[in-house]
């Protein structure tokens, strides 16, 4: 496995390096969830590569970019164990260097949800996935349905540039008791992880409830909304049911629905999602 810091290293080791390439990109601090993307990329392709970059241009002014927790060394271990062959881990300056001023805004599927909660968020994210696809120029780049908009803009992005990348949708991998995996959850208290189980409770309930023939948008979201509330340590940033292509909201849940959340667990915001 081939560690390397800068962009023109890389492009040299993916000179020789043979194809298809998969590429997971990522912020580090690994788990399982991360590991499925990485090991459906590494059977999937001649050459797995996964990136290693906290990108301070996604977080806002009072996040947790400083805090984000990281560890490199236990990260290159797990890869290394996956197989993988090549690892981009680079600096702040390497992305981002004096001068740097281009910046991708991805428009309307970006503007809303996380995009409406977290002002610059998805420009962060188009600009570096972006750089990061032209700097690695996969074959296929392997992405989360746990950030289910993300996955959205990413294909929005790849379509409309042009990068030439097929995007491979994962699906989210759990506690076993339904806790979506996520870098942030080390933030929780025991307590704290009790009321996260709340999410998922909610999206199991919007669920059941489609299933049992409720198709009022609005009565789904008042029962998930009340669900969540029984938890004292838990604030609801949104609710949504959305059209699952254009994420607009739904009164009727007639085609094929994303159910999405985003919620506080004391100073911890989690997110998670179900497709009805
Ligand atoms: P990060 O949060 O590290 O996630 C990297 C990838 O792992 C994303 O595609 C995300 O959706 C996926 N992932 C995270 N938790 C998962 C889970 N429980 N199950 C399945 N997949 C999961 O998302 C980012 O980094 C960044 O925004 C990035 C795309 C790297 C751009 O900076």
């Amino acid at each position: 496995m081939q560690v390397i810091e800068s962009v023109a290293a890389f492009r040299q080791a993916h000179g020789g390096a043979q194809k298809p390439l998969g590429l997971v990109p990522t912020m580090g601090f690994l788990h399982e969830g991360h590991l499925a993307l990485v090991r459906r990329a590494r059977a999937e392709n001649a050459t797995a590569a996964v990136s290693i970059f906290v990108n301070p241009t996604q977080f806002g002014p009072s996040e947790d970019f400083s805090s984000y927790p990281r560890d490199m060394d236990a990260d290159l271990a797990k890869l290394e164990g996956a197989g993988v062959d090549l690892v981009f881990a680079p600096t702040v300056d390497e992305v981002y260097p004096a001068g740097f001023d281009t910046h991708v805004d991805v428009g309307r599927i970006g503007a809303r949800l996380e995009g409406e909660h977290r002002a610059g968020h998805f420009q962060g994210v188009a600009t570096v996935v972006c750089k990061l696809l032209a700097i690695v120029r996969p074959d296929r780049a392997y992405f989360g349905q746990k950030d289910a908009q993300q996955c959205l803009v990413v294909k929005r992005l790849n379509a409309d540039l042009n990068l030439g990348a097929e995007i491979v949708v994962c699906p989210t991998v759990r506690d076993a008791d339904g806790l979506a995996l996520s870098s942030r959850n080390v933030y929780l208290s025991a307590a704290e992880r009790i009321a996260a189980l709340s999410l998922h409770g909610a999206l199991v309930l919007a669920r059941e409830l489609h299933r049992a023939g409720v198709m009022d948008a609005d009565e789904i979201r008042a029962r998930m909304r009340r669900l969540i509330g029984e938890q004292p340590l838990a604030s609801i940033d949104y609710i949504s049911i959305a059209d699952a292509q254009d994420l607009t909201e739904l009164d009727r849940i007639d085609a094929a629905a994303l159910v999405s959340l985003a919620v506080r667990i004391g100073k911890t915001r989690l997110i998670d999602n179900v497709i009805l």
